[in-house]
């Protein structure tokens, strides 16, 4: 049973406690008095030589949290011979001794939570909330993979053959996997994928987003203190166009771990599609057009409580974001008003404030789309709310708006901004005829009494990750193993039982004695 009979979570820490906020604020505190660094680790060294770029924080304009050197050619080079020369020890301890290491790293990083949160709070404008969960999450793929390993990777499967014959399938690591990662879970994804490749018996070189690079170092150098050879895995910081490109396009890269934006995802694809050699998988986790669809017997309270944490919550720089809330003729009116005197409860500002319930959007860019699309919104006369934000910081402000319908939105929009279209859910499959046709296909949320409705909503939208009379973010390990398909994912699912095989290769050996 690969979900494993009494598998834990982890537990994380509970914010309605005052010592815990407590705890959790002078850490950052702490961490402000330092003086941060991040850059490539090779071979379990941090190399502080050529470029780098200041590592910012998207609450405070003003500072910059220390430097991040940037990766080069050669480093990559270093780094693919180091780990090509590391993974065949590592694939030949097998499933069972690669699960205590990862188990160690689980148990690291709960150890040391309160500096991984704060970083998380600083670096990537994580809530407490969210920075809590990134640390749990990223602990449970550790110990979720090291279950996997132990369960599919420890010893081969016999097969049944004619008699006399002994036929055997093993899965084996592939050789070395480049594991590029997002700003948006930067401990969680950048972990979960590192791990995933660790666990199938690979070697690694990471590239964490460009605006993350601290949070990755302090993976890196704890996934190193338990017990990960430092020649199998390496940091390689740096732009995606650059370094990024360069590690994909590298004839040692065996294959890539993405997650990240969907055009991203196709210029990898065409990065991988002109290399000559073998060809190597390419997992991608991109984005989401995400509707949540609501009748007429929803229960309404509990509607606006899940939309606004779906919408709103992680200032909306979640892949799983509602981003168009599809609402009867009927109740629309209510809704809206209910989900406006809602918003205006929210607080957004600096996320080392337990009282906030919004922090910043990540960059200058970030928030640059997210003006022009509001602009436009405004300027059609679309916008039903927004709230007020401080300065300082790339804050944004969350908006509600209404649109005819979702051919309206072309692409994901990636930020705390609603879309509300008002629909006839007895012609389901013509309000979301749009929806479908834009080929997205991530979270996907319902709220309605009549589980006939949701059935149909499922068929008709089709999605990786389903939601009925709940939020739709907040995947949890082992629990909602989450992808996505079409524009949005190739799977195979993260946190999910099938989660390692795309990262191994499947050898079968037949022997007639
Ligand atoms: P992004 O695509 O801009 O960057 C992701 C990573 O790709 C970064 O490390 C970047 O440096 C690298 N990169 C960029 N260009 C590259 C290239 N040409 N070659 C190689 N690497 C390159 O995405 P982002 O802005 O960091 O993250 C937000 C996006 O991620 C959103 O679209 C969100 O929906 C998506 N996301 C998806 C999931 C999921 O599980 N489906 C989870 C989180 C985020
Ligand atoms: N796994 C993350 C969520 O479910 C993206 O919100």
């Amino acid at each position: 049973d690969v979900y494993g009979p009494g598998r834990k979570n982890s537990e994380g820490l509970d914010l309605s406690i005052k010592a815990v906020r407590d705890q959790l604020t002078a850490a950052v505190a702490k961490l402000d008095r330092e003086e941060l660094e991040a850059g490539p680790i090779i071979s379990g060294r941090l190399e502080k030589a050529g470029a780098f770029k200041p590592a910012l924080s998207p609450s405070h304009l003003s500072r910059t949290l220390g430097r991040a050197w940037q990766a080069t050619p050669a480093q990559a080079d270093t780094a693919f011979a180091a780990a090509h020369a590391a993974q065949p020890g590592w694939d030949r301890r097998g499933g069972e001794g690669r699960a205590k290491v990862l188990r160690a790293m689980g148990d690291a990083l709960e150890t040391d939570r309160e500096r991984l949160i704060s970083i998380c709070v600083r670096e990537a404008g994580k809530s407490y909330a969210d920075a809590i969960a990134e640390v749990r999450e990223a602990v449970d793929f550790c110990r979720y993979y090291a279950l996997l390993a132990e369960r599919q990777f420890a010893s081969p499967e016999t097969l049944r053959g004619p008699v006399g014959e002994t036929n055997q399938l093993s899965l084996r690591g592939r050789g070395v996997f480049v594991c590029i990662s997002p700003w948006n879970f930067p401990l969680a994804i950048f972990t979960g994928q590192v791990a995933a490749a660790l666990a199938a018996g690979n070697g690694v070189l990471a590239k964490p987003a460009e605006q993350t690079p601290i949070i990755a170092s302090e993976a890196v150098k704890l996934f190193h203190a338990a017990g990960v050879p430092e020649g199998l895995l390496h940091l390689l910081p740096g732009d995606g166009a650059t370094v990024g490109q360069a590690l994909v396009s590298h004839p040692g890269c065996d294959g890539v771990a993405f997650t990240g934006g969907t055009d991203t995802a196709w210029a990898i694809n065409r990065t991988l599609a002109a290399r000559q050699g073998p060809i190597v998988p390419f997992i991608a986790e991109t984005g989401g057009l995400n509707a949540m669809f609501v009748d007429t017997t929803a229960l309404r309270e509990q509607v606006i409580d899940d939309v606004l944490a779906s919408a709103f919550g992680s200032a909306g720089q979640r892949c799983s974001a509602l981003r168009i809330l599809f609402a009867p003729h009927e109740t629309a009116d209510a809704l809206i008003d209910g989900l406006k005197g809602a918003m205006d409860t929210l607080v957004v500002g600096d996320p080392a404030d337990p009282r906030t319930d919004i922090g910043p959007v990540i960059d200058t860019d970030a928030k640059a789309v997210l003006d022009a699309h509001v602009e436009r919104l405004a300027a059609e006369g679309r916008v039903l709310r927004r709230l007020e934000v401080p300065a300082g910081g790339h804050f944004f402000a969350p908006t509600l708006a209404e649109i005819p319908d979702a051919a309206f939105l072309q692409k994901e929009v990636f930020g705390p901004v609603l879309h509300v279209v008002r629909y006839d859910p007895a012609k389901l499959a013509e309000a979301a005829a749009p929806l479908v046709a834009a080929r997205y296909g991530l979270t996907l949320g319902v709220h309605s009494r009549i589980e006939a409705f949701a059935d149909e909503v499922r068929e008709a939208v089709p999605a990786g990750n389903a939601y009925v009379n709940r939020s739709m973010i907040g995947a949890v390990v082992g629990v909602q193993p989450f992808g996505g398909e079409g524009l949005s994912g190739t799977g195979p699912k993260a946190g999910g039982p099938h989660a390692l095989l795309r990262y191994a290769v499947e050898r079968a050996v037949s022997v007639n004695i």
